[in-house]
């Protein structure tokens, strides 16, 4: 198995280069933001009661979104291995993470950061607003809060797998290739 954390703030390309890892490895996405956009739009409990913070771009109680990831998990047994985007945002859902992957005798193999600085993320989230239908990429407080909140319990959790050398950052401006490329060489370094 091959489990690899795909971290950096919102708008840093995560999802882009998902697609590009799952193609390439061969391995299962998982989008936490992407679960909830689902729940959201069928309305169901799990999907309102997500949308109270996503609308203010908070984050959804740790509970609620370690037990969609386990169920989303649990739902997958054929994967090769994960790419967790956007999961986990705080300490408490990597520590989470680890303790149900360790159950699984599997563990996180790498955690690759997309590094942008915040200008350029506010400029790329308004433009992706102007297509992706997103309100909280509609709204510039939306934004700015939401790269508040990464920075103030979120950017902790590349120190937290750091501890264990399995952080790396990698330059997250360029063309797709240019940072498919740096991110392969990260992860081929570790699943050779
Ligand atoms: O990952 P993404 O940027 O698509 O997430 C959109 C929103 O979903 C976040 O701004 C946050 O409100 C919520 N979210 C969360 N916890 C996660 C992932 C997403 O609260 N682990
Ligand atoms: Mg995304």
């Amino acid at each position: 198995m091959l489990n690899l954390i795909l971290f950096g703030p919102p708008g840093s390309g995560k999802g882009t280069q998902a697609e590009n890892l799952v193609n390439h490895y061969g391995l299962t996405h998982i989008s936490t933001g992407d679960l909830f956009r689902f729940e959201m739009g069928n309305d169901t409990p799990l999907g309102l009661k997500a949308k109270e913070y996503i609308s203010k771009g908070e984050l959804v109680p740790d509970e609620v979104t370690i037990g969609m990831l386990q169920n989303k998990v649990n739902s997958t047994p054929e994967a090769k291995g994960f790419i967790f985007d956007g999961f986990p945002r705080t300490i408490a859902q990597a520590e989470a993470l680890d303790v149900f992957l360790n159950e699984k005798e599997t563990t996180i193999h790498i955690l690759v950061a997309l590094d942008v600085d915040d200008d350029e993320i506010v400029k790329r989230l308004l433009n992706r607003g102007l297509t992706s239908g997103r309100a909280d990429d509609n709204d510039e407080d939306i934004i700015r809060n939401r790269i508040k909140v990464y920075n103030a319990e979120t950017a902790q959790v590349f120190d937290y797998y750091g501890k264990v050398d399995k952080s790396v950052k990698v330059e997250g401006v360029g063309s797709i290739e240019e940072i498919f490329n740096r991110l392969k060489t990260e992860i081929d370094k570790v699943s050779a």
